[in-house]
């Protein structure tokens, strides 16, 4: 159960157990809703000791969250339970042919297949492990499953294709998971599952074959986090922490980034600077505030290297046929590393031959170990399903990629590469400065807790934060919240503007910026028609206090870096606005913090 808790932010609307009992009998509870419903049915009617057990959290696929979609699955004649993270995309023929057989089927998912495919295998004599493997080959899609079977007590087996799976090491006890969260209490070591593999798991030990049963070696590695960054550690919500954590998370994705020679360093990259040279366009691919990040990114790399560059969200990507040939350069963007839109854009891009890096915050994930170079974010693990610390160590990765490709290229001297790092490495620093002074955000939060929409506008950098801060908003407040362009408001939107519409406006730094002035202007255009004007600006800008309801004032930065503080307010508005509501700010309706399905 503890280790569901952990899990829980990847799913959260329903949740089983099942154990191989000493009586070899498999004894399942499952339970719609979080994880606490699970807990109450289980004081109630306990389940008997056992050392053997799997256990799923669910974000609902195929059927609605309830008690009999809810894994695990048990195959008909009892034998096995299973359970599935992904989507088996063949599910409908096997269901077709498994009814033909004399199955009945007790759910609408897609997972129960699996489970009866296992256990007809099973019945039909074959071990677990081969039954599983056999049924894996016939799987097409998303999957990891775990099975157990109560006549082989002893044993758990799990494989994997395009999900994650990671293996625990501990001392006369082992783990399986999606994640290491799940067993970091109990063991450090973990061992990395290749694509198509399956596990065999014994209390001493483990063994890894691919699909045919030919062996292979899982990637063992030590997870250097310790528990307590996995712990609120007295905040009332994991994000309230993690947006604390920025400053600190902002200089780890900094830390020690240039070499002796003065040179940027990524973390692991398998493409030469010869290549690099070469590229003629870069396209940045990511979901959700990630892809909020590559909006950021574009901005920098364009300025900094001169090449033309795309962003893309990555479940439109590969569907469009899009023109990717051995000189582009795709940049993927993504927290978890396990984001199936983004993992399949990774795919299709290194088929068109291209190269890819990602911007990753989770080491040994999916979509690093099939990319060509990786740029970790250091972040530490980001549980809230709302993405903070996770889209500013983003945007602190993505700048410094912008940078290392100016330097491959010759597009920036080296002192003007040194300068800009310079004032990267001051950003810590103020965003904490930003964190200091928030009482004015927390004030707003309390007067609009009971708006019915808001409004964001930037321009420039600006605008993707406006997006970022209307995103956090309609996750976790569950309000009515668009960002736009303040520019192209005048073309449409404006019409949306009325008496005391709240509208949060990103103003560039004054003077250095010919942006300012125009902000101003779309300021004015939105208060002369009556909307309430809430002005994030920096500190010293005096100009634009006319035409403001509310200022909210930031540390000064040049304007490219500016999203790094102007975000803070705004993820801690949207925090403080959705705890107001009493809502559950980590766990927000029908999200889930990794979507490892297309
Ligand atoms: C989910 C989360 C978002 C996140 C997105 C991308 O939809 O709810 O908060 O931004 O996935 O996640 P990634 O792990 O790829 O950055």
């Amino acid at each position: 159960m503890d280790a569901l808790r952990r899990m829980e932010y990847r799913g959260y609307d329903s949740a089983g157990i099942a154990l191989v009992g000493p009586d070899n009998t498999i004894h399942a509870s499952k339970k719609a809703g979080k994880l606490v419903n699970l807990e109450a049915e289980l004081d109630e009617s306990p389940l008997p000791e056992a050392n053997l057990g799997i256990g799923h959290t669910r974000w609902a696929t195929h059927g609605a969250p309830s008690d009999a979609n809810a894994h695990p699955h048990v195959s008909a004649s009892g034998r096995v339970a299973l359970i599935h993270n992904g989507i088996i995309e063949n599910f409908a023929g096997l269901r077709a042919e498994l009814e033909a057989s004399g199955v009945g089927f007790r759910s609408q998912t897609d997972s129960e297949v699996a489970a009866h495919l296992v256990g007809r295998e099973v019945d039909n004599g074959l071990g677990l492990a081969d039954a599983l493997r056999t049924v894996s080959q016939r799987l097409e899609g998303a999957f990891t499953l775990v099975a157990v079977d109560r006549d082989e007590p002893g044993l758990l087996v799990a494989s994997r294709r395009n999900s994650p799976l990671v293996v625990g090491v501990g001392e006369g006890e082992m783990f399986v998971a999606s994640d290491v969260a799940a067993f970091i209490e109990h063991t450090r070591e973990a061992v990395e599952m290749g694509q198509d593999e399956v596990v065999e798991v014994t209390a001493s030990g483990y063994r890894v074959t691919d699909f045919d049963g030919n062996e292979t070696q899982g990637k063992p590695y030590h997870v250097d986090w310790d528990l307590s960054a996995a712990e609120k550690g007295g905040y009332d919500w994991f994000m309230r922490k993690e947006i604390h954590e920025q400053p600190h998370a902002v200089a780890d994705t900094l830390l020690g980034r240039f070499d002796a020679d003065h040179r940027l360093t990524l973390d692991e990259i398998r493409i030469s600077e010869t290549e690099l040279r070469a590229i003629d366009k870069i396209v940045v691919v990511a979901c959700g505030t990630a892809y909020y990040a590559g909006l950021v990114a574009k901005y920098a790399i364009e300025h900094w290297t001169r090449v033309a560059c795309e962003v893309e969200i990555a479940s439109e990507f590969r569907y469009r046929d899009p023109i990717i040939t051995p000189r582009t350069l795709v940049v993927t963007i993504s927290q978890s590393g396990e984001t199936a839109d983004t993992l399949m854009a990774v795919r299709h891009a290194r088929e068109q031959g291209a190269k890819v890096i990602a911007i990753c915050n989770t080491n040994g994930s999916t979509i690093p170990r099939e990319s060509d170079a990786v740029l970790y974010t250091h972040a530490g693990p980001e549980i809230g399903v709302a993405s903070t610390k996770g889209f500013l160590t983003q945007m602190a990765a993505c700048y410094l990629l912008g940078l290392y490709l100016a330097q491959v290229r010759g597009t920036k001297y080296g002192d003007e590469i040194a300068l800009v790092m310079t004032e990267l490495e001051t950003m810590p620093a103020k965003i904490q400065a930003v964190l200091d002074n928030a009482e004015a955000v927390h004030a707003l939060a309390r007067e609009l807790v009971d708006e019915k929409s808001v409004l964001f506008l930037g321009r420039h950098v600006g605008y993707p934060v406006a997006l970022e801060g209307a995103l956090k908003l309609k996750e976790i407040a569950y309000l009515h919240a668009e960002g736009f362009p303040a520019g192209e408001l005048k073309h449409g939107p404006i019409a949306l503007v009325e008496e005391g519409l709240p509208i949060f406006v990103i103003v560039p730094p004054q003077g250095r910026d010919q942006l300012h002035d125009k902000v101003l202007s779309n300021i004015q255009e939105v208060r002369a028609r009556g909307a309430r004007t809430i002005v994030l600006v920096e500190e010293g800008d005096t100009e634009v206090e006319p035409y403001a309801d509310e200022v909210i004032r930031l540390p000064k930065a040049s304007t490219l870096l500016q999203p790094l503080l102007a975000t803070v307010p705004l993820q801690i508005f949207a925090c403080e606005v959705a705890t107001l509501k009493g809502y559950d700010v980590d766990q927000p309706r029908n999200l889930a913090k990794s979507v490892t399905v297309e």
